[in-house]
């Protein structure tokens, strides 16, 4: 068998693979690192926890992968209490912890081969070189780590947290200052191990990201959760609707068209935005506007995302995981 892959045996089926309750972390005196979250992960999927800096995504990964102790409630995986003995699902979970800085003076393939060593699996050169392969360093292959760039190490950090082929794998902010090139390469990564069958547990605070690639998205913000869903239905629920954008149109062109009852509003560059509550009355808008004389510099739909819904629920906005306005 392929041993970078698995899927989910019969056994293991039924399970949630997360189960969090009522899950806190204080730290004396007054930070409430995690204030009272639940949520939880029943089938494999790429969950996304977004949030600014400070939000809690660490320490909640944190707990989940046994590394600290919750002051209350319950975190369960593969529904093992993890406060307890993480021994029985060590071999399910991968990690790859935030700013996660690769051995400085081993190779890739050598690193490979000490982490697969330290999770007590049996990698002969060849597992070695194809893990290499899928994480594509294989042209990095013959340099010390430390020479690495920074999209280069989180590839290889990716590598190390595979060695054990986990069902579950912790991703902190995987992707947080790299380039768009390396962070499209890890993206096309992430989905690989996902078709695999695995569950990718990702924390980020780029939106976009989140957007693209997660099946379900929680926001959290201040050791609260605020809202969980996919992406679609967030933005459905949480953002405004999609408008027209009239570019230019200014006072005159919103005059015409409210005249006509439509419903319009202007923004203070003297764009003119029509709401459309309902995707199926997109056409009908269009034909009642094109019918209207106006002078307008472009004409274009916008689409709500999930920034929207940030900036709706948090009330500003999120730029490299630090608020804004
Ligand atoms: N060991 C600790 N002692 C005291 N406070 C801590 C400790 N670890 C974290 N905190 C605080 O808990 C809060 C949540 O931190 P955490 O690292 O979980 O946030 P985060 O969402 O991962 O942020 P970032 O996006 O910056 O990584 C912050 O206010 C942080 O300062
Ligand atoms: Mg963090």
């Amino acid at each position: 068998m392929d041993k970078l892959r698995r899927y989910y045996l019969p056994e293991t089926m039924g399970e949630a693979i997360v189960r969090v309750e009522g899950l806190t972390k204080h730290y004396p005196p007054t930070t409430k690192a995690v204030d009272g979250i639940s949520f939880s992960i029943d089938k494999p999927k790429i969950f996304s926890l977004l949030g600014p800096n400070g939000a809690g995504k660490t320490t909640t990964v944190e707990i989940l992968e046994g590394l600290r102790t919750p002051t209350g409630g319950s975190a369960r995986v593969f529904d093992v209490d993890v406060t307890k003995d993480y021994s029985p699902i060590r071999n399910r979970v991968g990690t790859l912890p935030q700013n996660f800085e690769p051995f400085d003076e081993l190779k890739p393939p050598e690193a490979v081969g000490y982490w697969a060593g330290l999770f007590g699996v049996r990698f002969t050169p060849k597992d070695i070189n194809r893990l290499i392969e899928r994480v594509g360093l294989t042209d990095r292959k013959n340099i010390l780590s430390r020479k690495l760039s920074g999209g280069e190490k989180r590839k290889l950090g990716i590598a190390l947290s595979l060695v054990n082929s986990p069902e579950l794998l912790f991703l902190d902010e995987p992707t947080t200052g790299l380039d768009p090139k390396a962070r499209r390469d890890l993206w096309a990564m992430i989905l690989e191990v996902r078709q695999n069958g695995a569950t990718v547990f990702l924390t980020t605070h780029y939106l976009d990201e989140a957007e693209k690639l997660a099946e379900e998205v929680a926001i959290m913000h201040k050791g609260k959760m605020m809202v969980q869903g996919t992406p679609q239905d967030l933005i459905t629920k949480y953002g405004k609707m999609t408008v027209v954008v009239l570019a230019g149109a200014g006072e005159v062109g919103l005059k015409e068209i409210t005249r006509r009852g439509i419903s319009a509003t202007m923004e203070p560059d003297g764009d003119v935005l029509v709401p459309v509550a309902n995707p199926a009355e997109m056409r009908t808008i269009f034909m009642k506007l094109s019918g209207i004389e106006l002078k307008v510099k472009d004409m274009y739909t916008r689409r709500q995302s999930l920034e929207d819904v940030f900036l709706g629920l948090v009330g500003a906005r999120m730029d490299e995981g630090v608020l804004t306005e």
